[in-house]
Parts: structure tokens; C-alpha cells; sequence
């Protein structure tokens, strides 16, 4: 298994995004209706970059990154199919975000039982505030 990285296209396969997203339980199963496609990749295509993994044909891990590109970049979506994972594919997407921005401060949001894998690729805990307007298109974010 050859994976190959691309750090060129932001317009990826809605189809196999979405895919990655059911895989890991962030979206429903089920084709994405119409209605929604824009939506679903508009955060994509108006990221500051975005990094996608490859093997062959296949959609297998993906991140977005939105940066001033001089001081502060915010990763966003970093998701690796499960039947990659543990290959180094999510270490690898990361480690090229921060090749484009090497003097970036480099944040993310992320739950709890996910922090632990960002400490261990060189995240510190932040210290500080961390206030927010939650988006209105989610219930609970
Ligand atoms: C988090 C994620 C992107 C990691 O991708 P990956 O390709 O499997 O990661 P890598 O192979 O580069 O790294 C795996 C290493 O991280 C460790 N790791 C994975 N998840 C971890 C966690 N939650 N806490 C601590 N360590 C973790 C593994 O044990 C492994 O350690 P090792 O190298 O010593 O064996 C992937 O598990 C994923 O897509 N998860 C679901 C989506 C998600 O939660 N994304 C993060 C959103 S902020």
C-alpha cells in the first residue's frame, strides 16, 4: 500500500468525503440529498488548504486548515478511514499542514478522548479562555 498526499485540491470527491465523515460517526449513513452537497463542501473549498491521503482511487484520510498563513492556523477535520489508521496517515496530514506554515501557531478543537493523540504528535494543552458563539446549524455545539 502506496499512500499518496495531495496538497493541491480542495474540490475532493463529495461522495468518498462523505464516506470518510460516515466512517467515523460524524455523519449519517446514507447518500448526502442534494439539498445539502453545497454545504457539505463549502467549508472545504474555503479552507485555507486542504490535505487529502490517497491509496490509488481511494478518499482514505483528509484535513482542513484555516490560516492567516503568517500566525495562527486552526486544523479542522483531520479523519483517517479506520481501516487506515494506525498507518501514520493522520500524523502525516498533520505534519504537512505545518510544512505550509512552519512558524504558524497551530490550533485545534477537539474532544477529550482525541486530545491525547494531538499531545503525542507535539500539541500542548492551551491555557487561557476559550469562549464561543455556537454555530447555529448544530444543536449541540
Ligand atoms: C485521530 C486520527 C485522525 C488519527 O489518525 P491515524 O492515521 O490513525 O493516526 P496515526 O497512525 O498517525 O497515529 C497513530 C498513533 O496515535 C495513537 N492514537 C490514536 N488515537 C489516539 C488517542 N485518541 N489518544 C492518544 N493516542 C492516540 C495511536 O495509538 C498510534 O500510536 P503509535 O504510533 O504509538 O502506535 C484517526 O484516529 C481518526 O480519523 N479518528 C476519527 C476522527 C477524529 O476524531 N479526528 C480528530 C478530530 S479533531
Amino acid at each position: 500500500m502506496e499512500i499518496v498526499y495531495n496538497d493541491e485540491k480542495k474540490n475532493l470527491p463529495i461522495a468518498q468525503l462523505h464516506e470518510l465523515f460516515i466512517a467515523v460517526g460524524w455523519s449519517d449513513s446514507g447518500e448526502l440529498p442534494d439539498d445539502m452537497k453545497a454545504g457539505f463542501m463549502q467549508p472545504w473549498l474555503h479552507s485555507t488548504l486542504v490535505i487529502s491521503a490517497w491509496d490509488g482511487d481511494k478518499l482514505v484520510g483528509a484535513v482542513r486548515v484555516l490560516s492567516d498563513t503568517i500566525f495562527r492556523s486552526v486544523i479542522y477535520d483531520l479523519l483517517v478511514l479506520p481501516e487506515f489508521q494506525n498507518k501514520g496517515i493522520g500524523t502525516e496530514l498533520v505534519r504537512r499542514c505545518i510544512e505550509h506554515f512552519p512558524n504558524s501557531e497551530w490550533l485545534v478543537e477537539t474532544t477529550q478522548d482525541i486530545s491525547g493523540y494531538y499531545e503525542k504528535i507535539g500539541f500542548k494543552r492551551a491555557t487561557g479562555a476559550y469562549l464561543k458563539i455556537p454555530c447555529k446549524l448544530f444543536a449541540n455545539s
